[in-house]
């Protein structure tokens, strides 16, 4: 891996609401390096999706990035107004997101919603789209792709509209690649493929992803490193060797005892007691307080701040002295996760 392509910093992202503002991300920080693949694991609601809607500078209305910095190949896209967004947008970072059948346009052939980007970020001219869009849905994988480019949506399949999204998402050369839940939608065979395609497109094109689930077997499969996500805060970041040897946080581990095997079929609820709290109750202490079967009683009141320990980066009382006498800590100051081990 060379150099980091993505930075983000502190991102506390806000939602004005009937009740007031809730704050489902609230001080998240990771970076992707040139060609890596980021998993961010974590349950439904802890935030997945708003922070990487606050990287594509798409959050809905009601939402502001309230605090922090996302730095993309140097350019803070917080502070960047909409027009220089959408240049980078869909061209230098795409998304494919959770539901492909909403995010295509339902009276549109898809090799024309192909061809957009093609000629939006690429100036090339309709001629030169085409012969562009056949030979990039080849590559995602969609057979007869000359016969595909005038179906509608509705006429593919769930796996097809999925590599239809991928092949728009490429079409603007990007650098970076949120893949938001891309498989959740589809059947276990169909899954594979999808997530087999997206990988050796990382290998082919050398571009970096994020990859977001709820699925600790899809961050095995695919991530070089993995932030877990909690209640609108990163509580480890780790290589992903490490999640799965030494996972530190009560609540990754937890996460790893969900992990469905052929001989036991379990849902993540059933394996951490409750649920992720309500964001406008959160307690002033740990998030995962109430759930956490290692809790200790200063965990009740105050928020353990990230801290590096081998080579995790983990907010748990568990990891600081003196619980842990053997292994001296240090404590991350300012960006500790955007210094995080690389591959
Ligand atoms: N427009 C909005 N207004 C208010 N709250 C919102 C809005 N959009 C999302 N939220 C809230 O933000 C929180 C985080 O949502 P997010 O979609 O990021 O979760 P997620 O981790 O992606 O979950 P999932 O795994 O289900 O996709 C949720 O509590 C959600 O209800
Ligand atoms: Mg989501």
């Amino acid at each position: 891996m060379t150099g980091t392509l993505l930075s983000v910093r502190g991102l506390r992202v806000g939602f004005e609401t009937e009740e007031g503002m809730t704050v489902p991300v609230d001080g998240v920080d990771f970076h992707v390096g040139q060609g890596e693949i980021l998993g961010i694991v974590g349950e439904s609601g802890c935030g997945k999706s708003v922070s990487s809607f606050a990287v594509m500078g798409l959050l809905p209305q009601n939402g502001r990035v309230l605090e922090g910095s996302i730095l993309f190949e140097d350019t803070d896209l917080v502070r960047l107004d909409e027009k220089s967004m959408c240049k980078i947008r869909g061209s230098r970072i795409s998304m494919i997101f959770q539901d492909p059948l909403t995010s295509l346009t339902p009276s549109m052939t898809i090799g024309r919603q192909v061809m957009e980007p093609f000629i939006l970020h690429r100036g090339f001219s309709a001629a030169q789209a085409r012969t562009a869009v056949i030979e990039i849905l080849g590559q995602a994988g969609i057979p007869s792709p000359r016969l595909r480019f005038s179906e509608y949506p509705h006429q593919l399949s769930g796996g097809m509209r999925q590599r239809v999204m991928i092949a728009m998402a490429l079409a603007g050369g990007p650098k970076l690649l949120i893949a938001d839940e891309p498989t959740t939608a589809l059947d276990v065979s169909i899954q594979a493929q999808i997530l087999a395609l997206i990988r050796s497109l990382r290998e082919t094109l050398g571009m970096a992803v994020i990859l977001i689930t709820h699925d600790m077997g899809v961050i095995a499969e695919m991530a070089d490193r993995v932030m877990v996500m909690y209640a609108g805060k990163g509580v480890e970041y780790a290589p992903v060797a490490d999640i799965f040897q030494s996972p530190k946080h009560p609540y990754t581990r937890g996460l790893l005892r969900s992990i469905p095997s052929p001989d036991r079929d379990v849902d993540m609820l059933d394996i951490i007691p409750g649920t992720v709290p309500d964001l406008s109750g959160m307690s002033p202490g740990c998030r995962f307080f109430d759930r956490c079967g290692n809790a200790l009683a200063k965990c009740g009141h105050t928020q353990p701040e990230l801290t590096a320990h081998e080579d995790a980066v983990v907010a748990c009382f568990l990891y600081d002295p003196p619980h842990i006498e053997t292994s001296p800590r240090k404590r991350v100051l300012g960006h500790g996760p955007a210094r995080g081990s690389s591959k």
